[in-house]
């Protein structure tokens, strides 16, 4: 196979979308079995940008879940609500679907809201080994609005002062759900469903990615509640300052979704931003996710995360589940698991 000028099989092209993060990346069909030059590019590729796009892929579920297997074994798609059927690592997320249509309804359902639709977050960082990385695909899409922001926590990092990354890498932080919810007096039954799901830990509040050694901020407004070093109004101020600080604009790097599209991103070393401009267009919006697993962080000094409460997330998969010979995934047009309305 011939290789371009970086190294990658020829017929491979990766354009950064922004000026720290993301990346498009053409020539690769995801829906195909990615020979090892093609995913050693992918991966390369990833581990560079973090967050990198895919157009025109039009995966099935199994394609989707072949493809998120061969970066490793994979989590389960949610904590609570189930996959979709028969392919447990696949989970649904469909906006716009009897969106209430009044003002006053759209705000209070935004803020009812126990998951993740309300403010910046990395996935499932209420976990003591949150996913690694996320493939989301999406399947419709509306006529305007609905992109998705991710925000680079390593290039957030690199942008402290001296003084304050030597602050930050010393400390933990406690992550738990509801933390970025602020509800209308009472507990609805999605909230309480995020609270009995009992996942709660503390991690570095600075990441250390393995294979680069490269550091990552790793807090998010959703999910992070306080540093367990500080005190109370010590913690609210520090973690005001870094979360004003790792959503600033230039450090980040938005996508507007087509129907097809595919994006993978490094949920350790970036945060998102799930879109609110979208949900009173009376539009469905159609996405599916894969997670691969992750691992308990480490901090700078070693430390690494631990569970208040909860098992690791990726233990709650059945291991007939990560046998990497399901039929349906081998199947190199498995049209027939395409959702209605794909
Ligand atoms: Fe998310």
């Amino acid at each position: 196979m011939s290789q371009n000028a970086h190294g990658n099989p020829a017929d491979i092209q990766v354009s950064p979308a922004s000026g720290y993060v993301g990346a498009h990346v053409r020539g690769v069909r995801l829906g195909d079995s990615l020979d090892e030059p093609t995913f050693t590019a992918v991966r390369r590729a990833l581990d560079r940008y973090r967050v990198l796009f895919f157009r025109r892929q039009f995966l099935t579920h199994a394609q989707q879940t072949r493809l998120a297997r061969r970066f490793g074994p994979l989590a389960p798609p949610h904590p609570w609500q189930p996959p979709a059927p028969d392919h447990p690592f696949v989970h649904r997320l469909i906006t716009g679907a009897g969106t209430p249509r009044t003002p006053e309804e759209r705000h209070r359902a935004r803020w009812r809201s126990p998951g993740f639709l309300s403010g910046w977050h990395a996935d499932i960082t209420a976990a003591v080994d949150p996913p690694s990385l996320c493939v989301l695909r999406a399947e419709r899409v509306t006529s305007r609005g609905g992109d998705t922001t991710w925000a680079d926590l390593v290039t957030a990092y690199e942008q402290l002062s001296a003084p304050l990354r030597r602050l930050v890498d010393e400390l933990t932080a406690e992550h738990r759900y509801l933390v970025g919810y602020v509800p209308f007096g009472v507990l609805d039954t999605a909230a309480r469903t995020a609270l009995d799901a009992g996942l709660v830990a503390h991690h570095p509040v600075v990441r250390v990615l393995p294979e680069s050694g490269l550091r990552a901020l790793f807090v998010n407004p959703a999910f992070t509640s306080h540093i367990n070093e500080l005190t109370p109004p010590e913690s609210r101020y520090v973690l005001d300052l870094l979360f004003a600080h790792l959503t600033r604009p230039e450090f980040g790097v938005r996508h507007h979704w087509e129907a097809g599209d595919v994006a993978i991103w490094d949920n350790r070393a970036t945060a998102h931003l799930a879109p609110e401009d979208h949900e009173h267009l009376g539009e469905e919006r159609e996405m599916y996710r894969v997670f691969v697993a992750g691992s308990p962080a480490v901090g700078p000094d070693g430390r690494t995360s631990a569970a208040l409460s909860g098992e690791r997330y990726q233990t709650a998969v059945p291991p007939e589940h990560q046998a990497a010979d399901d039929p349906a995934e081998q199947a190199p047009d498995a049209s027939a698991d395409r959702p209605a309305g794909g």
